[in-house]
């Protein structure tokens, strides 16, 4: 991913966001442009309307937000395919709620319990162009009817990401056949890569 504030982006041999090496030199050079390093007002405020409603959260990078579930006693998994990734997420949980963290791929994996929402952070934005009918149809299969996908969508086209905008009428059409969209929200803390371009949105998948 690419910010403005950072003067140059190092040199790295992996170019493919489909892959975990792509992720995992970037983690390990500490070049995370798109860390929050900490838990978005959003995302706290939904969290505390849906106390105790299990959370799946895919792409997960340093978890703050699943750190901060699990001390709040909520059922959470927090997945990433990046080694380096679930070793940064592992030491935000501390050794009590390491366990919680599991190093895989969002469209195998199988989740412990069934997620009353998943939370999106900068994870449908990290996934080339290709793989975005794949994310809507992984989350149709995740989500039971009433549940929730839910979080943070960065908009605006950007063919050389990531992070790679979307189209308002894209994301649209790829979740208005299962999911409705009941929230939709300006977000007020967004960190520099995000800023301006980013909205709270709430999708319920459709009986
Ligand atoms: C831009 S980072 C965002 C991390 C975190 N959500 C955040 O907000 O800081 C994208 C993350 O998604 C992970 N990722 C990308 N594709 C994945 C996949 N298919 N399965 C699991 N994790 C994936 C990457 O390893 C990376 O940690």
């Amino acid at each position: 991913m690419s910010d403005p504030t950072q003067p140059s982006i190092p040199a790295f041999a992996s170019r493919d966001p489909n892959s975990p090496e792509f992720w995992n030199e970037r983690f390990e050079r500490r070049y995370t442009p798109w860390d929050q390093a900490g838990v978005p007002s959003a995302f706290r405020a939904f969290a505390e309307r849906h106390r105790d409603a299990a959370v799946l959260i895919p792409g997960c990078g340093s978890a703050y937000e699943a750190a901060w579930l699990a001390q709040q006693g909520t059922p959470v998994r927090a997945i990433d395919f990046s080694p380096a990734a679930v070793t940064a997420a592992r030491a935000q949980l501390g050794a009590q709620h390491a366990q919680l963290v599991e190093q895989a791929d969002f469209f195998t994996y199988e989740p412990p319990f069934t997620p009353t929402w998943i939370y999106e952070r900068a994870f449908f934005c990290a996934l080339p162009l290709a793989r975005r009918g794949d994310y809507a149809q992984r989350m149709v299969e995740l989500l039971p009817p009433g549940a929730l996908l839910a979080g943070f969508f960065f908009f605006g086209a950007t063919p050389k990401g990531p992070p790679f905008g979307v189209e308002r009428g894209e994301l649209d059409a790829l979740l208005t056949p299962y999911f409705e969209l009941i929230e939709d929200e300006a977000v007020a803390d967004s960190i520099a890569v995000f800023t301006g371009r980013e909205r709270w949105l709430t999708w319920q998948r459709r009986a």
